[in-house]
This record gives structure tokens, sequence and C-alpha cells, in this order.
């Protein structure tokens, strides 16, 4: 290797610099991807965990007399609820799924679930056909009160704290042990 070429390569407009350079760059917007991918799926999925933590306030789902026929053994009800969310500068609603199903052994006879498949968090919905709930993504099959039939879930899908009172049914955080 000759005096030039070896300055060539230790000079800062070297190709092995530049290609570390690149390297480095590449491995640190990887790494901030990841952290902004995290705090986001936090933040979408912070209202049901709150609600299963014991913080925020209740969540209207709507009449009891709306759920006679689940109460009646006609399958589950599923309901949408909007919960104010505060990012710090701003409040905004979100949305997510909860399942409102039969529970003979509960004082008023329903209980309710987290639409969120146990296993990757998919959303899973309920078949009419095969009386199951069903996710989409890997196939996992729970029966009506949550509890997991086949396919990779881990564990049934999550009971929600809920009040069943004034003729009137919500999510009440208070209540989570
Ligand atoms: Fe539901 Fe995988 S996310 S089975």
């Amino acid at each position: 290797m000759t005096d030039n070429e070896r300055e060539g390569a230790d000079s800062p407009d070297s190709p092995e610099r530049r290609r570390l350079f690149l390297v480095a760059c590449a491995g640190a917007s990887a790494l901030v991807g990841a952290s902004l991918a995290t705090v986001a799926g936090r933040v979408l999925l912070s209202p049901l965990t709150a609600a299963e933590s014991g913080a925020g306030t209740r969540l209207d789902l709507g009449a009891l007399a709306d759920f006679e026929s689940v109460r009646a053994g006609h399958g589950p009800r599923e309901v949408v609820v909007e919960q104010p969310l505060e990012d710090g500068y701003s409040t905004r609603k979100v949305k997510a799924r909860v399942l409102v199903v039969k529970d003979a052994k509960a004082a008023s006879g329903l209980a309710v679930l987290s639409a969120t498949c146990s296993h990757l968090g998919c959303g899973v919905a309920w078949n009419a056909e095969r009386r199951s709930f069903v996710c989409p993504c890997h196939g996992g099959v729970y029966a009506e009160d949550g509890s997991v039939t086949s396919g990779p879930p881990p564990k049934p899908l999550a009971r929600l704290t809920f009040a069943a009172e004034g003729g009137r049914l919500s999510l009440d955080p208070s209540k989570a042990s």
C-alpha cells in the first residue's frame, strides 16, 4: 500500500469511514423507530389498560335493558366505548371495543370482556355459527365466557370490572383489585 493509499483510508472522506457512518446512522434510526413504536402502542392500548388497573372514570356501556338478549342467551353484544385521553397538550377521544357476555353466576347476569386477544393483541370478533370469539390473526378461539378453546392464546380474554346500577351498565375501573 502506498503512502497516498494509506492516507486515503484514514482521511475523513474515505469510503470506509462513510460506510461506518451510514451503518451507525441506520442503527440509530432503528433504535428511534423501535422506541416510537413502543410509545405509540402504549398510548393506543392505554384506555383499557387504565380501566383494568383501576385508574380512570366510569364509562357508560348503555341501558341494562339493552343487554336482555345477552342475558337470555342469544349471544354477546359488542360495545364501542370512547375515553378521553390526555397527552399533555390536548385531549382526544380513543375508541375501544368491549364484549358484554352472559354470566349466569353474576348478580347482573353479565360479564364484560376485553376484545383484545391475549396472544398478540389482535381484536377478536363473535362468530355466531361457531358460538365463539375468533381471532383473525392466528386462529385463536375463545368460548363465550372468554376461556381459550383452541389456538395460541396463552390466557382467557381479560375480564373488565363493571357496575350494573341505576339501570345502566358501565365499566368501573374503581372496582379493579
Ligand atoms: Fe390472536 Fe394471535 S393475536 S391468536
